[in-house]
């Protein structure tokens, strides 16, 4: 009876969540101009129409006929709404506006969806069946998760839609900061504790079980991430041009697609403007700049360094020169709770901040604003770890990314959600995709 009890009140926080990831979904649709629905502001993304039927989809595909018993009520959207899309090194999407059914037709879907299944969770009565042995409680953080997940690359497409197609928000202002003065922390060799137990209670993908230990040599690592500063320098000094600071694919995507400045950057005559969510802004100089695993490495060894590796990430995070702690740390501050003195995330703002912005969150080693601000690409290729097993009801989800094609992203964004900033988080995205909230910081070995 107790643990019946238990099952009922998880149950009903996962539902109270999900309700809320839905309220913030539905925000960020109304922030486009109805005019707007039907448009591509990303050409390898779906329209942004897709996106209003997917996140239903999905929650209807994973939940309906294993866990709930329910027959499908319109298998056309099921399918149609069920895929997100990411060519990488194929032809872009060519589908027109007329190939997708009028909103009013997805709302209904979407409307239908969400009170059939609400009045089958939001029941005393524990729902039968389970997704191939998964407890529901799974399920359902993989359908708030998967939500949230998509607050924020909606927000990136979003981000690339024009001004005027946009109900501009409110955006925390910048809290005005010195100019950041480079520098390196040192971190000396230790032990980097990577991924979950499957012994521990706690929610987590997939890709991020087993937990392992690995070893990791002494090393040294930008003490803040690179800002939009710094980065104006390597464009100056040539970096786009210089064929050997970057390797053959990313040369050739490079070129052919004629990059030369970081997507959120426009030159207007002489002078540099950040694209911002609702408006162009001069640069500003101390944000970090956000660019493409390409760019980030071309940067890096124009430097002469290197980006830091998956493992040395997480050392300079959550690892303290007291060994007898190994990397125990919740979070790169400590143990208190997230809150918005520590970073700039859990849709604090719509925009970056200056990477010195949140002393408070250091790491023990004094690295700053490692949660927030923007992901953090890293050297290391997307991969499992030791005992992986791919979720028998969404085996694609990190398995499809094991391709030796795609980059470990760590830390997080303003649009990144509290529960996504647990240190096995991990985030991944291929080389030439410039569109993330993703910059970096070099390290010397
Ligand atoms: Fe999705």
């Amino acid at each position: 009876m107790i643990a019946v009890q238990e099952d009922l009140t998880i149950r009903q926080q996962l539902l109270q969540r999900l309700l809320d990831a839905r309220e913030r979904s539905d925000a960020l649709f109304k922030l486009v101009r109805p005019a707007a629905l039907y448009d591509r502001p990303i050409p390898e993304r779906h329209r942004i129409i897709f996106y209003v039927g997917h996140l239903e989809a999905f929650d209807w595909n994973l939940l309906h006929a294993n866990v709930l018993g329910e027959k499908s009520f319109h298998p056309e959207f099921d399918r149609l709404f069920a895929f997100g899309i990411d060519p990488v090194g194929r032809g872009l999407p060519t589908d027109q506006p007329k190939d997708w059914p009028a909103v009013d037709s997805v709302r209904d879907y979407v409307g239908e969806v969400r009170s059939t299944l609400d009045a089958k969770l939001d029941h005393d009565t524990p729902p039968t069946g389970d997704a191939k042995g998964f407890p529901l409680a799974i399920l359902l953080n993989v359908a708030v998760e998967h939500r949230l997940m998509h607050l924020e690359t909606l927000a990136y497409m979003l981000h690339q839609l024009s001004f005027d197609k946009k109900v501009p928000q409110s955006s925390s202002a910048s809290a005005a900061t010195p100019p950041v003065t480079p520098r390196m922390a040192q971190i000396p060799a230790g032990i980097a504790k990577l991924g979950l137990s499957r012994d521990n209670s706690a929610f987590g993908w997939d890709n991020e079980f087993e937990s392992y230990e690995i070893a990791v040599p002494a090393f040294e690592i930008d003490r803040y991430m690179v800002t939009n500063r710094q980065y104006l320098e390597f464009i100056r000094a040539g970096g786009y041009d210089a064929r050997t600071l970057w390797n053959e694919p990313d040369w050739k995507w490079r070129t052919e697609c004629g990059i030369t400045h970081p997507v959120f950057w426009n030159k207007i005559g002489d002078r540099w403007f950040y694209r911002a969510m609702f408006e162009g802004i001069p640069l500003p100089l101390d944000w970090p700049v956000y660019v493409s695993h390409a760019e980030a490495s071309a940067y890096a060894r124009w430097t002469g360094r290197s980006l830091p590796t998956e493992e040395e990430w997480h050392r300079a995070a959550y690892g303290s020169a007291n060994e007898g702690d190994g990397d125990g740390r919740t979070y790169p501050w400590g143990s208190a709770a997230l809150a918005s003195r520590f970073g700039n995330f859990d849709f604090n703002s719509w925009d970056p901040q200056a990477v010195s912005a949140f002393p408070a969150g250091d790491s023990a080693f004094g690295v700053s604003g490692m949660l927030g601000n923007g992901w953090e690409w890293t050297s290391s290729v997307f991969s499992s770890f030791p005992g992986f097993q791919p979720f028998p009801f969404y085996r694609g989800y990190s398995a499809d990314f094991f391709d030796g094609r795609h980059f470990v992203m760590k830390g997080g964004s303003a649009r990144t959600s509290t529960c996504m900033l647990r240190p096995t988080f991990r985030n991944w995205f291929q080389p030439h995709y410039q569109y993330v909230y993703a910059g970096f910081r070099c390290v010397n070995r």
